[in-house]
């Protein structure tokens, strides 16, 4: 589809963008994508962007794959005609894992989707075991073992399903401590099993995690690094925008844009925040 726009502008080989004043559309069930956010901001400050948040459906970690797929895709089409993005990032590992064919297949909008950083934790791992730390419903997703199978063949590769991490990062935007004893048993979920012993490498495979990064790696044993794949979904929304985009978006952020798809007071104890992530209004979608 070609959207009825005269703004529009061809962009070589990912089909038809709309003006560079469109907002890059930034997905997830919760906060977790602010750490991704982070990363695109920090490549490309001058981006429009919006931010949203499915806290109706929270968490994705704990639900059915039709679940994800059906509120990621119905959310997305419902956001892409309100918002008319750019580009859209499912900063999400556990929708995007699920859903991300799904959503390519409805929505002619180009999409990034944020998967488990697998092969760069394989290329830093000497002892050869890896871990990978996502929510219940992105460690067993098929797209785990391809991308293991793909990348790290030679390793053994650790699953920890948290559904704690998740609960915790949330908590610790909402303005409350969280500490290294609060992570470290989700920690001892990789560490205990065989093999857990020579773990070198962390893949955060969940996108609140990296919001934890201090108290996990305070509650981790020293040999432990830990692998967060958002520089590279940075890189690769500054590939796809082309580098006209990427010149006009190095200048001042305008005020970013928060939607919730539900009013409650955990989205009021967020607010300050966003501000700090540089989402300056909050919404109800
Ligand atoms: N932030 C999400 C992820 O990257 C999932 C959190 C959740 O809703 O369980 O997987």
């Amino acid at each position: 589809m070609i959207w009825a726009d005269d703004s529009l502008a061809l962009a070589s080989g990912v089909g038809y963008h709309k003006a560079m004043t469109a907002p890059i559309l930034v997905f997830d069930s919760g906060v977790g994508g602010l750490s991704v956010l982070a990363a695109l901001r920090a490549a490309l400050p001058g981006l429009p962007v919006v931010y949203a948040a499915d806290n109706a459906g929270f968490p994705y970690g704990t639900k059915t794959e039709l679940e994800v797929a059906t509120r990621t895709c119905a959310l997305l089409g419902r956001l892409s005609e309100r918002l008319r993005p750019r580009l859209i990032v499912i900063a999400c590992n556990t929708a995007s894992t699920i859903a991300l064919g799904h959503a390519r297949a409805v929505l002619d909008v180009p999409i990034v989707g944020t998967v488990p950083a697998i092969k760069p934790a394989a290329e830093r791992s000497r002892t050869r075991v890896i871990g990978v730390l996502g929510t219940q419903a992105t460690v067993r997703q098929p797209y785990v073992d391809r991308l293991s199978a793909e990348f790290a063949a030679d390793c053994r590769v650790l699953r920890h399903g948290s559904a704690r991490l998740v609960e915790l990062a949330e908590a610790q935007l909402a303005g409350q401590t969280v500490t290294a004893a609060d992570v470290a048993p989700e920690l001892a979920g990789l560490l205990d099993q065989p093999g857990g012993d020579r773990l070198d490498t962390v893949v955060l495979a969940c996108t609140h995690f990296p919001l934890l990064l201090k108290q996990l790696a305070q509650a981790a044993p020293p040999q432990l690094g830990f692998v967060d794949g958002a520089a590279g979904i940075a890189r690769r929304v500054a590939y796809l925008l082309g580098p006209g985009a990427v010149a006009a978006a190095q200048g001042e952020a305008p005020p970013g844009r928060a939607i919730f798809t539900r009013a409650d007071d955990h989205v009021d104890a967020l607010v300050s925040a966003l501000k700090a992530f540089g989402l300056e209004s909050t919404e109800i979608l």
